[in-house]
């Protein structure tokens, strides 16, 4: 099969379009037929081996352990493992991959994978598992966003933002998007009662009246987003700034703020978002009510993917960046 593939750490020049073997697949495991993939950071990360802290976390210390970048899928399923009861053969599915997803064939844990949402076609599943599990675990499971509530979303135009704030909305909330001029429209589209733009404005321009604050930007000392929560209002800390903190990818706020958490009537939760079916069948029923819908920025086909990866980083997408493979069948 055709596949991204890379025998180094790097940029995205290290990135190659090759044959290689199919993936086989163990007895709780799925082979994908992939018919699109997504870009976000991680696979960024992923790439570079950076933060280096990626690399001690088990993903391989002088390469990469898996050789295939990319972890969102939608697809059809191709063939299942002995303890498969879940799927069955052709079956169009969504999830995230063990294997890699830049690539005609991945495979992927059951537990992983749920049907694809009616409705959506390939390249607007394959934007949704890692963004959209996201996005719902800050909004729903960890800020348990209730009606009535304000919430601000920083970054609100990226992957995990764009679903954040179409989450919080179908939670019954107000919503201010924190975003550039140029995604300003986008936001308010997704659902956004304001903008903020942050090459004008900062996020405390209101004061402290937020319920609660996404912060995907990363980029915000603790003591800012702290001012523009109310007292006993909750932060989701989502983004780490990856891309600028070379060693640990500035996780100094995401392990400052449970310490500061316990001083103060707010509560400031770091988010290590999990890949789960329940949580993917959670999102198809937002997305077939039609309370979110995935915002697509570019599609790239599959030999372009180290292009789509520099646009993704070059920051400033409308939404996901997604990769489209053809067929093989
Ligand atoms: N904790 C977890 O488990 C988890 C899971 C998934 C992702 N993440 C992290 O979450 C972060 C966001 O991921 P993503 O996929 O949403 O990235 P993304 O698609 O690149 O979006 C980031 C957004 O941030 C906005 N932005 C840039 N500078 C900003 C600033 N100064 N103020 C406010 N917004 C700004 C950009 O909007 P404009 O172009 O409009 O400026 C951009 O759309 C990354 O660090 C990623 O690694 C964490």
């Amino acid at each position: 099969m055709k596949a991204i593939v890379q025998d180094v750490y790097g940029p995205a020049d290290v990135l190659r379009l090759r044959d290689i073997d199919r993936p086989g697949i163990g007895d709780e495991e799925v082979l994908v037929e992939v018919r699109a993939a997504a870009v976000d950071p991680g696979v960024w990360v992923l790439m570079t081996g950076r933060p280096y802290l990626a690399r001690v976390m088990g993903f391989g210390l002088r390469r990469p352990k898996v050789a295939v970048r990319g972890r969102d899928v939608a697809g059809v399923v191709a063939a299942v493992g002995a303890r498969v009861t879940r799927f069955r053969p052709g079956q169009e599915v969504y999830g995230t991959c063990e294997s890699g997803s830049y690539a005609e064939y991945a495979s992927a844990r059951q537990g992983r994978l749920a049907p694809k949402p009616a409705g959506l076609t390939f390249e607007q599943a394959a934007a949704v598992p890692v963004s959209g599990m996201t996005a719902l675990q800050a909004v729903r499971h960890s800020a348990g966003v209730r009606p009535g509530q304000r919430v601000l979303v920083i970054g609100a135009s990226g992957g995990v933002g764009s679903f954040a704030v179409q989450i919080a909305r179908a939670s019954g909330a107000s919503v201010t998007g924190v975003c550039g001029a140029a995604n300003a429209g986008l936001v308010r589209s997704l659902g956004a009662d304001d903008v903020i733009d942050h090459t004008r404005e900062e996020i405390d321009r209101d004061g402290p009246c937020y319920d609660v604050v996404v912060d995907t930007a990363g980029n915000r000392p603790l003591s800012l987003l702290r001012r523009a929560l109310t007292p006993r209002g909750t932060l989701v800390i989502v983004g780490g700034g990856h891309v600028a903190y070379r060693f640990t990818g500035g996780m100094g706020r995401t392990f400052r703020a449970p310490l500061l958490s316990v001083f103060t009537g707010q509560r400031l939760l770091p988010l290590i978002s999990r890949e789960r079916a329940e949580h993917l069948e959670e999102l198809t029923g937002l997305i077939e009510s039609g309370a979110v819908i995935p915002a697509i920025d570019s599609v790239h086909p599959l030999a372009a993917v180290p292009d789509a990866i520099r646009h993704l980083i070059a920051g400033h997408p409308g939404g996901k960046v997604v990769v489209t493979v053809p067929g093989t069948a």
